[in-house]
């Protein structure tokens, strides 16, 4: 009795330490605060952040403060960000802040703070961010910032600081940014910055830096872009410069530099050079320049000479301004012959004032060029008259991305607005708006250049890319500004809108830079991230505080929850310790016999630590591809074997019995164009499939123009692709046993092997094909949602909610179009299916084709294109059926002519290798890195589901 009563009085004691630890350790530092309160007053009217006065900062949603989600080893929650972007905010920067001893990021960009930087901020030793930009701030930069040890990113650009930078930012080991243009600094650069082992971007122009440019700067051993435009040095350009690995973008423009141009041969990727508007001197270097350059600008100097042969047959060069120079010679038509203009590509010739006297070589200029040879001797002369006159300049204004889908949009009916690029006609959905600028670019006209941007950042951002739209002006700099419109997936109708993770996934993606970066398109500004309705309530602003509950209620409920607290720990507790344990032993033990019992033929079941050093434990480098079912990992196992592993994250999780028997079926499914299951895992509460692994990727990798294949796919071999895949699918239909309708044929889907053998992919994850059921009657279609990926939804399929196997006969219709053409399904709005069938009726199908193929038998094309938009026909009735497509592309194949084929032998064997196509060599050595991390590549969006029977 005593000693039950003892035993109770020891439980009851722990219960209550336990509980006071539990609740003191859900509170912010005290220091954090009392810092943020004085942070609040330092700004000039404090209301502006009125939410700050309530409750506790990391628990009660105070703006912009962004805590761990867990306390820390002190046992408090601690604050990791300050995200305090455009606010207007006035006043200025409390020392306060440098007491934040766990802060990664500090961002009070585009406000109106005024005074200097607090020295106190070198105190924030966690911090990787540090985000000052765009306010009004002055003094000088402390010393105490160089020593901060994990600083990324330091922007304080646009702001009105004064002095020199301090020789201390040498030790800033882990930067990667300096962004310090437009501000008042002076002095010289320090030499000592050529220590900085990670340094990629240098932005200092716009400043009152002067003393000669430091030659050491060439030891920066990651310096892509040195941009240093509107100082005034003393010297000249130090020929160090042209041993710069890594640099692409050098601009130096209006420094009142003097002496010779460099050759700048040395430098491999150089794709920006900008020296103009100095007082450089003699001939320009006769230098071998990049393939990459884009732009040349030596004008306003005091070259002569020749322009140098060095100058010709850039592929990709956009500008070559030489205007107000002293240059002689003829302009040679080298510059621009031998090289293919598409419609969007531009090239501005601006020779103006110098002493050119003619154009050599052809005088027939295509229209994509733009020349002015205006004020040189050549001027009066007939022959170049259309030249002498200025070029046009690259248009400043506001421009749009093609796109045109929306006109005919009902106006009235869209609470927000319809989405240019989706798939869906005038599907009206509420975007993300994003102020968005590019600081530096490599390029000096963009629209050439739309298409990449938008691979770029979609990916970047994990999204698909028809939900980007986008406007943009060049700004001084020149940089390029753009507005942002990121629309919703569309998934069902009356859905428009994003959920709150994916806007504030979006969102850090932007704040935290995580958006990797592009060499081309340089590094990017965030300017503001509006959420208006809506989304306004996903991100707490200070106008959206309501503080109802008074201070004495509070007390009282804090009061009462602890006491109640108290007492029913003190009760629960006990059930939970005795139960848990045995509730525990329970799971286990079941898991233990399940896997025991579990052996399917041909499939190998993984243990959980194998998968785990097959992949690095997970690391982000043995990633290649990201799906709705989770992420896809490459794995090489201990015996070197490398294998492709689908993880399934949460919410794709089976039961254990679905997950078998759909393992059972897979394993059943044997095809040399279907990618092999090889095992699986199912431990540790994960699971996950081991497929083989495809060395060449997807076939949109190939079809794209990529840096990964920079070779296009021959038409043999894109023939022996379609015929590949049709008979994995036709497999699918007809052999499977129950048969399976793929519901996601896509060009991401079709995965080629190191001999270019295509293999369909992500097939059966719970896809039958309704099978007859006990009276014998097979119904006609799977019913379910629609899912699928928006280019390939059969739009029968999409209004009745049926599926057949003529969905996946369109969905390779499409697959076929793409692999004729290029193109994507859906590119601006406009659909493949609808362009190939324009073009097809007005007679001009080989306008449409794939240039990138080089020759092809039109024969077997044309046959090949009727037979793609018969696939695509909308009447279920009239596409062909599966085993059509099969025997029709095999009658193409027979058509080919021997010279395509090279020496091929029939199409049953392994007719791989006999393909010479020209990618082969250069592309095997690729590892399948899938470029679309869209959401849907490797494994489809499609949610599993077991179809009636
Ligand atoms: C503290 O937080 C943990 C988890 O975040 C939670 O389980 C616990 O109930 C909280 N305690 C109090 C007193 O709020
Ligand atoms: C903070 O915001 C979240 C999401 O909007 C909300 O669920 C939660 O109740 C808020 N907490 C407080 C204390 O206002
Ligand atoms: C807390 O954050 C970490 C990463 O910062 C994340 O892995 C974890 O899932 C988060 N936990 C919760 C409960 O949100
Ligand atoms: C920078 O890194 C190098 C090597 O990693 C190290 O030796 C050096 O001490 C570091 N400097 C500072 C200031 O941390
Ligand atoms: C050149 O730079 C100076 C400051 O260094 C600036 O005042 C001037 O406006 C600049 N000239 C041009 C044409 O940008």
């Amino acid at each position: 009795m005593s000693k039950l009563r003892f035993l109770w009085v020891v439980i009851s004691f722990l219960v209550f330490v336990l509980v006071v630890v539990d609740g003191q350790s859900n509170s912010t530092h005290p220091t954090e605060v009392t810092a943020l309160q004085l942070i609040r007053e330092s700004f000039n009217d404090p209301d502006t952040l009125s939410n700050w006065r309530r409750g506790d900062p990391c628990q009660s949603n105070w703006t912009g403060v962004l805590c761990f989600n867990r306390t820390l080893d002190d046992g408090y929650l601690h604050v990791r960000e300050l995200q305090l972007l455009s606010l207007n905010l006035s006043g200025t920067l409390s020392p306060a802040f440098g007491r934040f001893a766990n802060m990664e990021i500090l961002d009070v960009m585009w406000n109106d703070i005024t005074g200097s930087i607090p020295k106190e901020i070198g105190e924030l030793t966690n911090l990787r961010l540090l985000l000052l930009n765009g306010n009004e701030l002055t003094g000088s930069l402390p010393e105490e910032i160089g020593y901060l040890p994990n600083l990324d990113r330091i922007q304080i650009d646009q702001n009105h600081i004064s002095g020199p930078i301090p020789t201390s930012f040498a030790n800033l080991n882990k930067t990667k940014h300096f962004h310090m243009n437009n501000n008042s600094l002076s002095g010289q650069i320090p030499p000592e910055l050529s220590r900085l082992p990670l340094l990629v971007h240098m932005l200092l122009d716009n400043n009152n830096l002067s003393g000669t440019l430091p030659p050491e700067l060439s030891q920066l051993p990651q310096l892509l872009i040195l941009q240093l435009d509107n100082n005034h040095f003393e010297g000249g350009i130090p020929s160090s410069y042209s041993n710069m690995q890594q640099l692409l973008k050098l601009s130096l423009r209006n420094c009142t530099l003097e002496g010779p141009i460099p050759d700048l041969s040395g430098i491999p990727k150089l794709a920006y050079i900008d020296l103009s508007n100095n007082n450089l001197n003699g001939s320009i270097p006769d230098m071998t320049l990049s393939n990459d350059t884009t732009t040349i600008d030596l004008s306003r100097n005091l070259l002569t000479g020749p322009i140098p042969r060095g100058f010709s047959g850039l592929p990709n060069l956009q500008r070559l301004s030489l205007f107000n120079n002293s240059l002689n010679g003829t302009v040679s038509s080298n510059i621009w012959q031998n090289r293919t203009f598409n419609s969007t590509e531009r090239l501005i010739l601006d020779m103006q004032n110098n002493r050119f006297s003619g154009i050599s070589g052809s005088i027939n200029i295509p229209t994509n060029v733009n020349l002015s040879l205006q004020g040189n001797p050549a001027c009066p002369n007939d022959s170049v008259a259309d030249y002498c006159r200025s070029p046009s300049a690259i248009v400043n204004s506001l421009q749009s991305v093609p796109s045109n889908s929306t006109e005919n949009c009902p106006p009235q009916s869209c609470p927000y607005e319809y989405a240019p690029g989706s798939p869906v006609p005038c599907f009206c959905a509420a975007p993300l708006l994003i102020g968005y600028r590019l600081k530096s670019p490599g390029i000096s006209d963009f629209p050439a250049y739309f298409y990449s941007f938008e691979v770029y950042l979609t990916s970047g951002l994990k999204i698909n890319q028809y939900q980007l739209d986008l406007t943009y002006e060049w700004q001084k700099g020149p940089r390029l500004r753009m507005y942002l419109k990121i629309f919703p997936v569309y998934t069902v109708p009356g859905s428009n809108t994003f959920n709150r993770s994916e806007v504030l996934r979006i969102r850090s993606m932007f704040t935290q830079w995580e958006i990797p970066d592009s060499e081309i398109f340089g590094p990017y500004e965030l300017l503001n991230f509006t959420l208006l309705d809506p989304y306004k309530d996903f991100i707490p602003t200070p106008t959206s505080s309501s503080s109802g509950i008074s201070k004495g209620a509070v007390a009282g409920i804090v009061v009462g929850a602890i006491v109640g607290a108290v007492l029913l720990s003190a009760f629960v507790s006990l059930y939970i310790l005795r139960f848990h344990r045995k509730k525990y032993h329970a799971i286990s033990k079941k898991r233990r016999i399940s896997r025991a019992s579990l052996k399917i033929e041909g499939v190998k079941s993984f243990t959980y630590e194998e998968m785990k050093h097959a992949t690095h434990n997970f690391d982000v480098s043995s990633e290649i591809g990201q799906g709705g079912y989770g992420k896809v990992y490459k794995g090489v196992f201990t015996d070197g074997t490398v294998v492709a592993i689908k993880r399934a994250q949460e919410g794709s999780l089976q039961g254990e019995k679905e997950f078998l028997t759909e393992i059972e079926l897979l394993s059943r499914l044997h095809h040399r164009n279907l990618v092999s299951l090889l095992g699986f895992c199912d431990e540790e509460g994960e699971q996950m499939l081991v497929y083989e692994f495809m060395s060449n990727g997807t076939l949109r990798d190939h079809l794209s123009v990529t840096e990964k294949y920079k070779e296009s796919l021959s038409f043999a071999m894109r023939l022996r692709v379609a015929l590949g895949s049709s008979k994995g699918i036709l497999y699918l239909h007809t052999e499977a046993n129950p048969p399976i309708f793929h519901r996601d044929i896509k060009a991401t889907n079709i995965l080629l092997d190191s001999k270019f053998i295509a293999k369909v992919a992500d097939f059966g994850l719970s896809r039958l094909a309704p099978v007859a059921d006990m009276e014998g009657i097979v119904p006609g279609h799977v019913s379910t949602v629609v899912k699928g990926t928006p280019g390939y939804l059969d739009p029968e399929y999409f209004l009745t909610h049926k599926l057949t196997d003529k969905s996946d006969v369109y969905s390779l219709g499409v697959v076929f179009l793409e692999l004729l053409t290029g193109m994507h399904p859906i590119t601006h709005g406009k659909n493949i299916v609808r362009e190939v069938n324009i073009a097809y009726r007005s007679g001009l199908i080989f306008s449409v084709i794939d240039s990138k193929m080089g020759s092809y038998p039109s024969e077997c094309v044309e046959k090949f294109v009727t037979l793609a938009l018969k696939c695509c026909k909308e009447e279920t009735d009239e596409r062909p059926s599966m085993a059509e497509v099969v025997r029709e592309l095999e009658n193409i194949w027979q058509m080919m002519p021997e010279s395509e084929l090279r020496t091929q032998d029939s199409l049953g064997t392994d007719h791989g290798k006999n393909v010479s196509s020209p990618s082969s060599s250069s592309t095997t050595k690729n590892p399948y890195v899938s470029s679309d991390i869209s959401g849907s590549d490797l494994v489809s969006g499609v949610v599993p589901t077991i179809a009636p029977r």
